[in-house]
């Protein structure tokens, strides 16, 4: 962290607070900045509607980063030097979070991502990012929950991965359920890999095919993982794939056509939840966004726009630094997706939900605690 006074401290001076989100509005994974800028959206107009913060309005301003890294960091740059933002939002995608966050830290400008589970994104080697912060659980656990149902739940004691190595989510959460899925007693028995965009992936099915594993994990990203799914049933595989969050998308359906029945993947919420807070929060979305139901996206985006609200109350002022000290301080926030506090590390500690896939809808299947 460079010293406060090194880099220049900003401070909100209009009549309104502007807050910046990075997300992919455009590319193969243009549901994800969509539903998160909904969430976002619906929060600040509640907001809004209440008198805004400390008198003044709150106000989004969106960036579209085309799902690329480069361009995460084109925009944040832009959004804190013209757009002065007091806190940015975003990203979804580790890989993009991770271009954002030095830029956040050197600037003293406070960033939250609601979404990014990669622990990288929050902490720099061994040294925890002082102005980046998360509202999501982090691959570690999510990894372990997914090893865990896989064990314990499905009772398979072979597995094959898929991962897609241009991508650091992938990479690390693929270790991740390897090291807890052995440690359980499973075996690993295929490993291979893709790139995200690859169009055919018939090649390291066919491979996978010949060591028939019960399951195989793919944590990819919705399109890849539909694409995945197709060809496989095309190969007449019939194992289930094992996923994680980067599968939520109605895209992923609109696909997959049912190639992903019987499979499972890790997320942060179901929408089948019934606890009130959860069914409260869709009936909003939905009136909002003409029927739509959130996906997790949307509504880790709402909980996380909140969580800044309530900061941005407690901040002695509005500079980088103070609001970065009010949001560090957050203490049992209530949000939809749970209740959140930061460890050390800026993570907060929360439970994952597991969704099985039946008659190409998700559905419901666990609770895990961490
Ligand atoms: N939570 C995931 C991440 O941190 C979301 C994601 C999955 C993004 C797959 C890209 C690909 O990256």
């Amino acid at each position: 962290t460079p010293a406060t006074g090194e880099a220049k401290v900003s401070t909100v001076t209009g009549d309104k607070i502007v807050l910046g989100h990075v997300g992919s509005l455009t590319g193969n994974e243009a549901t994800w900045g969509d539903t998160s800028d909904k969430g976002f959206k619906l929060a600040i107009e509640e907001q809004n509607k209440k008198g805004g913060i400390k008198g003044k309005k709150i106000e989004l301003k969106t960036l579209d980063d085309q799902g690329k890294p480069e361009e995460a960091a084109v925009a944040t740059t832009r959004l804190i030097t013209q757009d002065k933002v007091s806190v940015l939002l975003g990203e979804v995608a580790s890989s993009r979070s991770l271009a954002m966050a030095p830029l956040a830290e050197s600037n003293l400008v406070p960033m939250i991502s609601h979404a990014s589970t990669n622990p990288r994104v929050t902490k720099d080697g061994s040294k925890t990012r002082s102005y980046v912060f998360r509202t999501c659980f982090i691959d570690p656990f999510q990894g372990t929950v997914m090893a865990k149902f896989t064990h314990e739940n499905l009772k398979i004691t072979k597995v094959a991965v898929l991962k897609d190595v241009g991508n650091d989510y992938s990479v690390g959460l693929s270790q991740f359920f390897t090291d807890k899925y052995k440690a359980l007693g499973g075996s690993i028995i295929a490993e291979q890999s893709f790139k995200a965009g690859d169009q055919d992936f018939k090649a390291q099915l066919t491979s996978i095919k010949t060591k028939n594993p019960d399951a195989i994990y793919v944590p990819g990203y919705y399109t890849d993982v539909a694409l995945i799914a197709r060809q496989a049933r095309e190969l007449g595989m019939k194992q289930p794939l094992l996923g994680g969050d980067g599968w939520v998308s109605e895209k992923l359906f609109e696909i997959a056509k049912g190639a992903l029945d019987g499979s499972y993947f890790s997320s942060h919420y179901s929408e089948d939840d019934p606890s009130p807070v959860v069914q409260e929060f869709i009936a909003k979305y939905k009136a909002a966004y003409n029927g739509s139901i959130p996906d997790a996206y949307a509504t880790l985006g709402y909980d996380t726009a909140r969580l800044t609200f309530d900061a941005l109350e407690r901040a002695k002022d509005l500079s980088g630094p103070s609001i970065r000290d009010a949001i560090e301080a957050t203490k049992d926030f209530k949000v939809v997706t749970g209740s959140i506090s930061f460890d050390a590390d800026h993570n907060p500690v929360k439970s994952a939900v597991v969704l099985g896939i039946e008659k190409n809808k998700s559905k419901f299947a666990a609770t895990v605690a961490p």
